[in-house]
């Protein structure tokens, strides 16, 4: 096997190992991906200033979350059937976020439930919420994630009708694969995803079936988004939702300087800059190019965080530079998985925080805490 020294040569494994559905699931935007790509591009845009001459021993990345300790700024941000990019994909990723000492946040969509991986882990994880027109279904979700001990509670407001992503529609995306000719031709060169797959028992939304009343088929997650998630999702959800919950409360979605300063009124801890990783509105600005707005509306009043185009600790210090407390990362984690497992997710997040480190010294700073805008060249953010 090549060497895997960056997420891009773990994209590359990934797409080598995981069935195509899974893959282009996870590897992919709405309509154009203007809004996909451009949470990359935009990154690339921004230029650090280099300084020289400057002590850069005794360095650290360590900082805190919403008041939890993390080894740097960095959190697993929820992605849907991550249990279909390896067998047992949640467990695997919240295990290696516990060894690098960074949060895990599990996904309403996932395939591992959230007492399954509450079993299987050591370390209290955040649970995402989806807000689903069945409020009897959606308040036991709460329960259960208290009852599971998850220290945080995301919630998605981004996604309350589903993007249109092309390729979902194409592959005929469902979790279990249907058995297609397709599909067995596809899994005939994925041998072991198969063997991982056949080896485990979790092969649908753990956290969804036995669970919610009047759900048939749910493998199609369009069809089911469709039918079961809340168009009509409000601010007023938002205060009975924090109120139910009572504990820590993160805003997952955010883009506009107008809807920051609604989340700053809800009493939210934190509040994700994101576009859903450019699956939700195609045509929208990319997350960086968001941030510094959002910061400067609401940053002297909760915890502002960032997600979309994330692909190396160039762009998390990129973002931390620009104001962000916290960056998730999505897609770098999943490739990661799908390419080794539990091991390759410590692999991105080892591989993040490596060049995070290195790039904060090239850049004259020792201290994550230390990092602000003057570590950009002015002009290009
Ligand atoms: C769900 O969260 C998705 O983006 O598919």
């Amino acid at each position: 096997m090549a060497q895997l020294l960056t997420i891009e040569d773990l994209r590359l494994q990934a797409k080598r190992r995981v069935p195509r559905m899974f893959y282009d699931y996870a590897d992919s935007g709405a309509w154009t991906e203007s809004t996909y790509r451009a949470n990359e591009a935009d990154f690339a845009n921004i230029k650090l200033r280099q300084r020289v001459a400057v002590d850069m021993t005794n360095r650290t990345l360590a900082s805190t979350m919403i008041g939890e300790q993390v080894s740097m700024p960095v959190a697993l941000a929820p992605t849907g059937i991550a249990g279909m990019q390896h067998a047992d994909g949640e467990i695997l990723a919240a295990r290696a976020a516990a060894r690098a000492g960074v949060p895990f946040t599990l996904s309403t969509m996932s395939v591992c439930s959230i007492e399954d991986v509450a079993e299987n882990t050591d370390k209290p994880f955040w649970f995402q919420l989806y807000v689903m027109r069945d409020r009897v279904f959606i308040e036991r979700l709460i329960d259960r994630a208290k009852a599971a001990g998850c220290s945080a509670l995301m919630l998605t407001l981004d996604l309350q009708i589903l993007g249109q992503r092309h390729k979902d529609i194409r592959n005929g995306l469902s979790a279990p694969p249907k058995p297609t000719i397709a599909n067995l031709i596809n899994l005939a060169l994925k041998p072991r995803w198969c063997m991982g797959m056949l080896g485990t028992k979790r092969r649908s939304f753990g956290n969804i079936v036995g669970h919610a009343t009047g759900v048939g088929d749910m493998t199609s997650l369009s069809a089911w988004t469709a039918e079961q998630f809340d168009p009509t999702l409000s601010w007023d959800d938002v205060k009975w939702i924090k109120d139910r919950w009572g504990g820590k409360l993160i805003l997952k979605g955010i883009l506009d300087a107008e809807d920051a300063e609604l989340a700053a009124q809800s009493g939210a801890d934190a509040l994700i800059v994101s576009n859903h990783g450019g699956r939700q509105l195609d045509g929208a600005v990319s997350s960086i190019a968001a941030l510094p707005g959002i910061v400067e509306q609401v940053g002297g009043r909760m915890e502002v965080w960032m997600d979309g185009g994330v692909r190396s600790g160039q762009d998390v210090l990129k973002a931390v530079a620009l104001g962000a407390r916290g960056v998730l990362i999505g897609r770098p984690f999943l490739y990661g998985l799908g390419a080794l497992g539990e091991d390759g997710v410590k692999l991105a997040l080892d591989i993040i925080r490596k060049e995070m480190d290195i790039t904060m010294a090239l850049c004259g700073k020792r201290d994550i805490q230390d990092v602000d805008a003057s570590i950009l060249v002015k002009g290009k953010a």
